[in-house]
């Protein structure tokens, strides 16, 4: 199974992504991570000199050979914040996406107000967290409340959904 774990900036995405890989043994991967590797520079610095559209074309590609090469076996892959804005209907079809959803006053409390290695980070949270909300809800199987708990709690909820 392809688990995809969906959701705003500072939700816990590569942290749960890790518990649930040691809890299942499954190859995780974090897709801001393969990025930054693909393109031996950070994600700010990909934003600074290339723009979000590249970004986003970048992030697409790397979903869809990741996807492909996953296909039939199994995978933890945490996404970044935005990526189902252009694939939800691709994370629908060809992965189980758990949506782990957050407040802004949660994602406040993980990230802080400001975060120079999130680019698209800052004082439009709450516009952002509207706009994206579609997609978000799009791309789920299923949806965690991730709200006052910690990791290992939201994995023990994951694992009762897909088991
Ligand atoms: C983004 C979220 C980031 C990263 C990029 C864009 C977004 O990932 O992909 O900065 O559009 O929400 P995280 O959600 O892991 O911070």
């Amino acid at each position: 199974m392809i688990l995809t774990l969906e959701g705003f900036m500072g939700c816990g995405k590569s942290s749960i992504g890790r518990e649930l890989s040691r809890r299942l043994g499954w190859d995780a991967y974090d897709l801001d991570s393969m990025i930054v590797q693909r393109e031996s520079r950070s994600i700010a610095e990909i934003f600074a000199s290339e723009g979000e559209e590249y970004f986003r074309r970048i992030e697409t590609a790397t979903l869809e050979y990741t996807l492909n090469l996953y296909d039939g076996g199994d995978l933890i892959l945490s996404l970044g914040g935005g990526t189902p804005l252009r694939n939800a209907p691709l994370l629908k079809e060809k992965s189980c996406c758990i949506w782990l959803r957050a407040t802004p006053e949660t994602i406040i409390r993980h990230i802080g107000t400001s975060d120079p290695t999130r680019p698209l980070f800052g004082d439009d949270l709450r516009e952002r967290l509207t706009d994206r909300t579609p997609f978000y809800q799009a791309a789920a199987r299923h949806i965690v409340d991730v709200d006052g708990k910690r990791a290992d709690q939201v994995a023990d909820e994951i694992l009762a959904l897909i088991k």
